[in-house]
């Protein structure tokens, strides 16, 4: 049985590519070995991330997540048993704002802004696939 967990949160202090690297470091080699897939986007001090696995190991990764000292105001978007994964690989993306159309953050949000904390978990997952199905999730490179 597998579920899909989607959080958003924010950055407690700039985030520095070093910070960005060790976070996809660790994703990279504890994700797959866990069977654990899904999406990580930054965008601003914004963090959105969908996780996809096991409910055991997408609870336990949640909740070091969770006390991970390195973001804050962690919100809990999306928690439910799924049939198939919407992700079915490891990515980590950074959203970049300038080149997303405004009509599709205002197809989900009152200002062409992206701020899943006033946002439905559902518009957020829309939202995302969409951001990904454009191309405008870019694989981060420093
Ligand atoms: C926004 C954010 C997303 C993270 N995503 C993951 C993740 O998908 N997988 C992971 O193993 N660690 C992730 N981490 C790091 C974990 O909080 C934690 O540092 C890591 O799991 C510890 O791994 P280790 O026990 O192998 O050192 C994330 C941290 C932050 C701040």
């Amino acid at each position: 049985m597998i579920v899909r967990c989607a959080y958003a949160s924010r950055a407690a202090t700039t985030l520095t590519s070093a910070m960005v690297e060790d976070i996809l470091e660790r994703s990279r080699v504890n994700n797959p070995a866990n069977g654990i897939t899904g999406i990580l986007c930054y965008s601003g001090d914004v963090f959105i991330q969908v996780l996809e696995g096991s409910r055991d190991e997408v609870c336990e990764l949640y909740n070091a997540i969770v006390r991970d000292g390195r973001h804050s105001n962690v919100r809990l978007l999306v928690f439910g048993e799924i049939r198939e994964r919407k992700f079915c690989n490891w990515t980590m993306g950074h959203v970049d704002l300038s080149k997303v159309n405004p009509g599709l953050l205002l197809k989900y949000h009152e200002k062409a802004v992206l701020n899943p904390f006033s946002m439905s978990g559902d518009a957020t997952m829309s939202l995302l696939e969409e951001l990904v199905a454009t191309a405008a999730v870019h694989s981060r490179v420093p």
